[in-house]
């Protein structure tokens, strides 16, 4: 029997498999468009998985196909070791609430302070939690994510772009989840908030144990706190490895996105340790070289 195979969890039981999700053979389609063919995603325990790819190659689509929110054509997918497509219902239950989740737009409740958006969750999950512990709850979340006390009884118009993200983050963690899914969590922000809402995720991870599974476009947020990251294109996933690996592949998307201007741009000094510990691959060995260099015309040439 193998560690993936179904059993169900206990309640407050963690899943010890290594494998949190599984998708195989995956096919989405809309009318005409195929947006995913046989695609297969395997996301390990623990590690910080980055999704990227380019515009409309359905990385939010294969995020809301592993949440439910979205039934595939065709294909299997495993969560903590039970089939969501063929899983009895109440099984999928048990598996929904071991997980939260950082939509691409916030989606918070516009009507709804902060700490009452937090609850929600905690209120559909544990109706039998009295409404004191629930604010309790509610509130240490909110300072779990970095947000002031305050925030949590202002509405969701009272905060900046990186305070929202942070209040749906609070929210994504109300249930203590194993799994963390953030689509897009820095898009918008300053480069100094986006730093540190990676900061965040990365302490996230460590300290509670959490596998993140995060779409995104920022190429920091890739050098600087994916484990492993699963590049979407020709509507699968076309590859799954660290960054200075993918970088030695032959793939012109993947080529033109790590490196390109912009993704050399990215390389800063701690990504650029991360590729000195990698010299025995040649790209990543290129790449110290080209970085080390000084710029052309400055004192040192
Ligand atoms: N509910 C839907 N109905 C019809 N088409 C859809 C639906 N959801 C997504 N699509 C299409 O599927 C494709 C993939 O969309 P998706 O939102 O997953 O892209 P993405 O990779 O997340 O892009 P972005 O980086 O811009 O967020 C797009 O062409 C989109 O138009
Ligand atoms: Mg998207």
């Amino acid at each position: 029997m193998s560690e993936d195979t179904p059993r169900r969890l206990g309640r407050h039981e963690r899943y010890r498999g290594e494998h949190p999700i599984v998708v195989s053979g995956l096919v989405n389609c809309f009318g005409e468009q195929t947006v995913h063919e046989n695609l297969d995603l395997t996301v390990r325990r623990g590690e910080i998985l980055g999704v990227v790819g380019g515009s409309g190659t359905g990385k939010s689509v294969l995020m809301r196909s592993i949440i439910g929110l979205q039934t595939p054509d065709e294909g299997d997918i495993h969560v903590f070791g039970q089939s969501l497509t063929e899983g009895d219902p109440e099984e999928v239950v048990g598996v929904r609430n071991r997980w939260g989740v950082l939509f691409q737009g916030g989606a918070l409740f516009s009507t709804l302070t902060v700490g009452e958006n937090v609850e929600v969750p905690l209120k559909k999950f544990y109706p039998d939690l009295s409404a004191q512990l629930r604010h309790e709850i509610a509130r240490y979340k909110v300072r779990l994510s970095g947000l002031p006390e305050e925030a949590v009884n202002k509405y969701p118009a009272e905060l900046s772009g990186g305070m929202r993200k942070r209040a749906g983050l609070a929210r994504a963690l109300a249930l203590d989840p194993e799994l963390l899914f953030l689509d897009e969590p820095t898009a918008g922000l300053d480069p100094i908030g986006a730093a540190a809402f990676d900061r965040l995720t990365l302490e996230l991870k460590r300290t509670l144990g959490l596998t993140v599974f995060l779409i995104t476009h920022d190429l920091d947020t890739l050098h600087e706190i994916c484990d492993r990251v699963a590049v979407l294109a020709d509507r699968r996933v076309i590859a799954v490895d660290t960054v200075p690996r993918l970088m030695e592949l032959d793939h012109p998307w993947i080529q033109e996105y790590f490196n390109g201007p912009r993704g050399r741009a990215a390389l800063t000094a701690q990504a650029l340790d991360e590729l000195r510990r990698h010299m025995d691959l040649p790209a990543a060995a290129h790449a110290v070289k080209v970085l080390d260099k000084p710029p052309i015309g400055s004192d040192k040439a």
